[in-house]
């Protein structure tokens, strides 16, 4: 079966509790949880991580992407500064869409600047949790 890796970055592991009239109701295991049937559903496995350090979220990348036909990752703030997570996903050659909850252009102007979006396929902003499902929905579609 082929594998799709999710990467949610640091403080995502709030989701629910974290300024939810931004992020949301949902939970990151409810969410991870809807992905993954949805993944199954289409054939596809969802390898799921989350991590508040850098240097595990390249880890990860490095362990994964390997086995992986793409990566769908919200970096969080890392988005707006990892050199590291950028240079993490050209290395390993992975497709990749750049995920946010909210829209990060109509937010502060330290967020809308993305070091990362630019050496992925896209970015979906502003769409909630939905973007995530967008995301993985891209992907099946061109597995399939
Ligand atoms: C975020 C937007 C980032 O600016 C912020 O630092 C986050 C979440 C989003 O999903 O909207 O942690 O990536």
């Amino acid at each position: 079966m082929k594998k799709i890796l999710l990467i949610n970055g640091p403080n995502l592991n709030l989701l629910g509790t974290r300024e939810p009239e931004i992020y949301g109701a949902t939970t990151l295991d409810e969410l991870v949880a809807d992905l993954a049937k949805r993944a199954t559903s289409g054939g596809v496995e969802l390898v799921a991580f989350q991590s508040n350090h850098e240097g595990e979220i390249i880890d990860c990348i490095q362990r994964e992407a390997s086995g992986c036909v793409g990566l769908i990752i919200n970096p969080g703030a890392f988005t707006h500064y990892s050199y590291a997570i950028r240079d993490a996903i050209v290395s390993v050659v992975i497709q990749t869409i750049e995920v946010h909850i909210s829209n990060v252009y109509s937010r502060e102007s330290f967020r809308h600047k993305s070091v990362i979006a630019p050496v992925c396929v896209g970015q979906i902003s502003g769409l909630g949790i939905n973007g995530y499902i967008a995301a993985l929905t891209w992907f099946m579609d061109r597995i399939n």
